[in-house]
């Protein structure tokens, strides 16, 4: 088997892929040697989907502070965010904003020329800093053009699927991928490993995420030994698109747009008179589902009844420059103009807000040369519910605190690469190449895959109970069991992405049962985890970090405390 040796390793190449690649090349003055995998093109990472804007405090001198972002994000988390976290977090920010400026990222501006920021969801303070309704598109261009300064040191492994993770008592020695445009199977081997491989969303089949958010890096971490926190809690976004699912921005909100039912109410005055629209994201979807349950929304396609969204009286010129992308992909995939009619919505599956456990740093769990960065880490900054536009600004604070971690690991001693961990590496050759990629069974994947996402859809979506839970994970084990009859019908190894959907459907099925598995120990409500048998956030049990770990039987979850540093949980009310 060819083996390929780089100092560092990077996988996924979104924006905690790439700002954690730019941060090794600056930490040790371009003199790393780095290796950037990403499943797709380099460009074409999902961040690159990101709309809204990016949290930062640019502001003090209005009224904004660090305080002020920490306690919104701690209050959205509903007390699950380790605190000491949220502070390094919200520190970090201002300088990736200017960061990011200096290499050339459009921000949109005030009249008076100032970077603009707008409201968002479960914030105090104005603080989303953006570029019209393409954030994530221009932060990534930004930075993949900032990264050819080191175009030499930098080999980029596009379109390869990685495999397995092999870590030998807690250290990584590397990992086993295809290149999927030839099928030949490799190891790579690094002194260190960077994940960023982003989350779980395509779970659900109504989805704001890419096809390709499987959830690989979180299955094989946890497969490889390291522990997933809090994976239970997975964000709905109050806005995707019917009938696709696409994301329509809470910038739109922010910007004044409003939601209404089929009476014509604003109904969030019910549920959070004061925020309204812009109360955290689980409380607004928690009210939309509510009043489509109770007869107010509108019949939708195929189940997906839905509400509106109201950007009427924002005008043409507001909408056109603030709001392109999104009049766009209205006119193109529902057949509406939101400048004359109100935009179809239903809360839709957005965010995983558990990941690969870290320290305060972005360590792995149990790990001595892991990291983890951006959505697929739990590092702990959102807990139970993220704000919007906290997401893309961790991925940069944490591409760049774990860049800078790894070349601080690496000149701490003289590291040398491991020895290639070529046993491991043909084991997992034969699994994949001999097993599954000649499994001729009589099960069909895409049909396991759609009923997985039914499954997902159905019982664990906005709100929760024991019942359907249970349903839930019985259902999941039962497609386990039938992937293990699945078949591959292309036999081939050029571009055989019916293996890919294969291997990805064997993640994804480990990752629903985490999940679930987490849903039903965790007996009360927090944040995105809405039990309506358990309707009451429950500190004194439940206050805690679920880890789960891997067995052969399934999870093993135990807990850890959350670190509560500066505020004492209390009620949330917007
Ligand atoms: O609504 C949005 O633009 C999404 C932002 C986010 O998830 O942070």
């Amino acid at each position: 088997m060819e083996v390929l040796k780089h100092d560092v390793l990077v996988l996924g190449a979104g924006l905690a892929g790439l700002r954690a690649a730019l941060e090794l090349m600056r930490a040790s003055n371009g003199e790393l040697d780095v290796g950037i995998i990403s499943k797709v093109q380099l460009m074409r990472a999902h961040s690159v989907c990101a709309e809204g804007g990016t949290a930062a405090v640019l502001r003090p001198d209005e009224g904004d502070s660090f305080e002020l972002h920490a306690w919104d994000t701690i209050k959205g988390s509903d007390f699950l965010a380790d605190q000491d976290v949220v502070f390094r977090f919200v520190e970090t920010m201002p300088e990736e904003i200017y960061l990011l400026e200096h290499w050339g990222l459009p921000w949109s501006r005030r009249p008076d020329g100032k970077i603009d920021q707008r409201k968002f969801g479960g914030h105090s303070f104005p603080r989303a800093t953006y570029a019209a309704d393409k954030t994530g598109f221009f932060e990534m261009q930004t930075l993949y053009d900032t990264l050819q300064r080191y175009a030499d040191r930098i080999t980029p492994y596009s379109e390869w699927f990685v495999t397995s993770l092999i870590i030998r008592d807690g250290k990584f020695l590397g990992l086993t991928g295809i290149d999927v445009s030839t099928g030949q199977f490799y190891l790579l081997v690094a002194k260190a490993l960077i994940m960023a491989t982003g989350g779980a969303g395509r779970l659900y089949a109504f989805t704001t995420y890419s096809h390709s958010a499987t959830s690989d890096g979180l299955a094989m971490a946890y497969r490889a030994g390291i522990p997933l926190a809090d994976m239970e809690f997975v964000q709905f976004h109050p806005s995707g698109l019917i009938p696709s699912g696409i994301l329509i921005t809470e910038g739109v909100r922010g910007e004044g747009g409003y939601l209404i039912n089929n009476k014509g109410e604003r109904f969030m005055e019910r549920y959070a008179p004061q925020m309204m629209e812009l109360a955290p994201r689980d409380i607004v979807s928690r009210a939309m589902i509510t009043e489509i349950q109770e007869g107010r929304g509108f019949p939708g396609p195929g189940g997906l009844d839905y509400l509106y969204l109201d950007i009427r009286h924002l005008g043409a010129d507001k909408i056109n420059e603030r709001l392109p992308l999104i009049r766009e992909v209205c006119i193109k995939y529902a057949g509406i103009d939101p400048i004359e009619e109100p935009i179809p919505v239903r809360p839709v599956a957005h965010y995983t807000m558990g990941g690969i456990r870290t320290d305060i740093n972005g360590k792995a769990y149990g790990t001595e040369n892991v990291w983890a960065a951006g959505e697929v880490a739990a590092v702990s900054i959102h807990g139970a519910n993220r704000l919007g536009t906290n997401s893309t600004a961790e991925c940069l604070a944490y591409g760049k605190i774990t860049g800078q971690e790894v070349v601080k690991y690496l000149k701490q001693e003289d590291r040398h690469l491991p020895d290639p961990p070529i046993t491991e590496a043909e084991a997992e050759e034969r699994r994949v190449m001999k097993g599954v990629l000649q499994m001729s069974g009589k099960e069909n994947p895409y049909q396991i895959r759609a009923e997985l996402r039914k499954i997902m859809g159905q019982y664990v979506g906005v709100f929760r109970d024991e019942q359907g839970l249970q349903t839930a994970l019985s259902a999941i084990k039962d497609l386990q069991e039938r992937y293990k009859n699945v078949r591959v019908e292309d036999k081939g190894l050029v571009y055989n992405t019916d293996l890919i959907s294969v291997l990805e459907l064997g993640f994804m099925l480990d990752v629903a049962e985490i999940i679930v598995k987490g849903a039903i120990e965790r007996r009360e409500s927090r944040g995105g985890h809405a039990r309506t048998d358990y309707p009451n956030r429950d500190d004194e049990n439940f206050l805690k970090h679920t880890l789960a770990y891997f067995t052969d039987q399934g999870p093993r979850l135990e807990y850890e405390p959350v670190r509560i540093t500066h505020w004492k949980p209390v009620e949330r009310k917007y």
